[in-house]
């Protein structure tokens, strides 16, 4: 794609909220580099697996990456319905669980795998790239609604504390959202593009 093209891109895509900040394809990259860094940690794509139906135990924590111990499967559910719910151990606690190591991590909504489109477990960043941008395979969001929902969602809110001897996700949740913004500023670009 020519400069000229980006550019014009970019001018269509500010010109839908007044005062949006343009960002150059480079700024967005950068951006989109510190994205990756969160979303592939162990602490999003452990939940972030695709159809193998399996939550991943992997991360300093856990030594050698391995699917969820006690041959835990997330059904089409993605909530363990068909054979023992995620709730059983990973109980909906409005003040946030325990911290403990190796005790099954406790948020204030019901823990479940993410849906199966938000594929990310040992996926590339090219990979991710182009499935978070798709709105067919994102939940029909546009960057700003992604960006609102990480605001909302208390699920990954505990990526950032863990409790335990976990390892946080890195950055924090105020720099991944600025930066998914930074990265819809500059059109949303893929390093593959
Ligand atoms: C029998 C109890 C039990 C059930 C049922 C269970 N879990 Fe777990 N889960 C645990 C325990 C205990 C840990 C923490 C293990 C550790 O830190 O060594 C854990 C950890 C996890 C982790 C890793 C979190 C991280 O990044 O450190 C994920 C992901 C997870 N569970 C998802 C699920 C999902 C999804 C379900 C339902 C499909 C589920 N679990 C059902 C006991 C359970
Ligand atoms: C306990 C499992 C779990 C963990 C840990 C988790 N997520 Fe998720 N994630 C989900 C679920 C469930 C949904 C679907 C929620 C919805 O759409 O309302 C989701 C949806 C999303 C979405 C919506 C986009 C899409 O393609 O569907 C984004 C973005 C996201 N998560 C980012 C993150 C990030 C970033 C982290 C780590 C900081 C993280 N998640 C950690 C379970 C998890």
């Amino acid at each position: 794609m020519n400069y000229f093209l980006i550019f014009f891109i970019s001018l269509v895509a500010a010109s839908h909220a007044e005062g949006e900040v343009i960002a150059s394809r480079g700024e967005g990259l950068t951006a989109w580099n510190r994205i990756y860094e969160v979303v592939s940690h162990p602490r999003c794509s452990n939940c972030h697996v695709g159809p193998s139906d399996r939550p991943m135990w992997s991360g300093p924590s856990y030594g050698e990456p391995r699917p969820h111990g006690m041959m835990i499967r997330a059904g089409d559910s993605r909530i363990g319905a068909e054979t023992i719910p995620c709730r059983t151990c990973h109980v909906t606690n409005e003040t946030g669980g325990q911290d403990v190591p190796h005790a099954a991590p406790q948020v204030a909504d019901a823990w479940r795998l993410a849906p199966v489109e938000a594929d990310w477990f040992g996926r590339s960043s090219d990979f991710i790239c182009a499935q978070l941008r798709d709105p067919a395979r994102n939940g029909g969001r546009t960057v700003e609604e992604l960006a609102e929902h990480l605001g909302h969602d208390v699920i990954l809110h505990w990526a950032w504390a863990p409790g335990g001897t976990r390892e946080p996700a890195p950055y924090d949740l105020e720099s991944h959202i600025a930066d998914l913004r930074l990265w819809g500023a500059a059109g949303q670009p893929c390093a593959s593009d």
